[in-house]
């Protein structure tokens, strides 16, 4: 009635932004993306605690309401395949911070669907866990994936798929972290304004299998060129759209534009590398290990750069002992 899971964040190459259905939380694009190693959410359930309710206590404190409600309703998805489920008390703990852009609900709910499902008997089928915590966060069932993982609309749903395992392309990444307050406005809500509002939006939504196509080519080729361009044009344009959004949104920092620079500035002198930027304000640089000493040591020069952390690829969400 315990169990311990652990997963990483992703790091979406090929941006989802957007829902076609808020209530199924149904994603309007595809996704590709990376798992990242080293950046860890730890997450114990344990059933025989004799909770009365749903209990969350994330990085040492109770959770607050709304992050214990959106635990809740993914307990709740659960409990529909398996009904009588007892409450249960959860523990997570994130090796890094939490909701300033490095993918906490990603890496969460895959832990938290992972641990749960290995107290299930039988347990549910790794569909099943995709499409529950897909509901909970649409780029959380690609960390249940290590290497590069392709979430792809199909059907009325989605289907995650690994595309290539990390050993066969083992990029290192480079978090250049500009500030350590969480973002005032979240995906979820980001999203909804800019689908209402962004004159881009559909734009956006219709060059999305484009992108896609050519990630899953560079990918498949191993081709970093071409996984930089189509990379760096999927962030941009997401950030685009968003920014046009009524009010606008902007999620970088000036420190964040800078980095940009410097990343594009390395590409240009030779180094293998590019960036991605989700909504928040830390950049993150792709590169060939061979070049993320360079990486690591430039981003920490730009003024307003609080902290450098370096991943490499990592795997998918796992049961661990207690
Ligand atoms: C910018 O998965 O956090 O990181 O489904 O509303 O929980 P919800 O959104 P979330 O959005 C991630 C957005 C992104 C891009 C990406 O990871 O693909």
């Amino acid at each position: 009635m315990k169990a311990t899971a652990v997963a990483h964040p992703n790091i979406a190459l090929v941006k989802y932004w957007g829902k076609s259905d808020v209530e199924t939380n149904l994603p309007a694009v595809g996704s590709i993306s990376i798992t990242l190693d080293t950046l860890t959410t730890t997450t114990m359930v344990d059933f025989s605690a004799g909770s009365e309710r749903d209990e969350l206590i994330l990085d040492g404190a109770p959770a607050s309401e709304e992050r214990s409600r959106r635990v809740r309703s993914c307990l709740d998805l659960i409990r529909r395949r398996r009904p009588g489920l007892p409450p249960v008390f959860v523990e997570s703990e994130n090796s890094f911070p939490t909701a300033a852009g490095l993918a906490s609900s990603a890496s969460g709910f895959a832990a938290l669907v992972t641990a749960v499902n290995a107290v299930l008997d039988p347990p549910l089928g790794i569909d099943d866990l995709a499409e529950i915590s897909r509901r909970c966060s649409g780029s959380s069932p690609r960390s249940l994936y290590g290497g590069f993982v392709e979430l792809a609309l199909h059907g009325e749903g989605t289907r995650v798929r690994p595309v290539l395992d990390r050993s066969e392309w083992p990029l290192e990444i480079v978090i250049a972290v500009t500030s350590r307050t969480a973002k005032k406005v979240g995906s979820s809500d980001g999203m909804e304004l800019t689908r209402k509002t962004s004159p881009f939006y559909e734009s956006w939504v219709s060059g999305s299998p484009y992108d896609l196509a050519l990630a899953r080519g560079a990918i498949a080729s191993r081709d970093f060129e071409a996984l930089a361009a189509v990379s760096e044009a999927s962030c941009l344009r997401m950030h685009a759209v968003a920014m046009a959004a009524q009010p606008g949104l902007v999620y970088w920092t000036g420190t964040t534009v800078e980095c940009l620079h410097r990343v594009r500035a390395l590409r240009e002198e030779g180094a293998p590398v590019f960036f991605t930027i989700d909504a928040g304000p830390q950049l993150k640089a792709i590169c060939d290990p061979a070049a993320s000493e360079l990486v690591a040591a430039t981003l920490a020069e730009v003024p307003g750069v609080i902290e450098i952390v370096r991943c490499g690829l990592g795997d998918g969400a796992r049961v661990v002992e207690d």
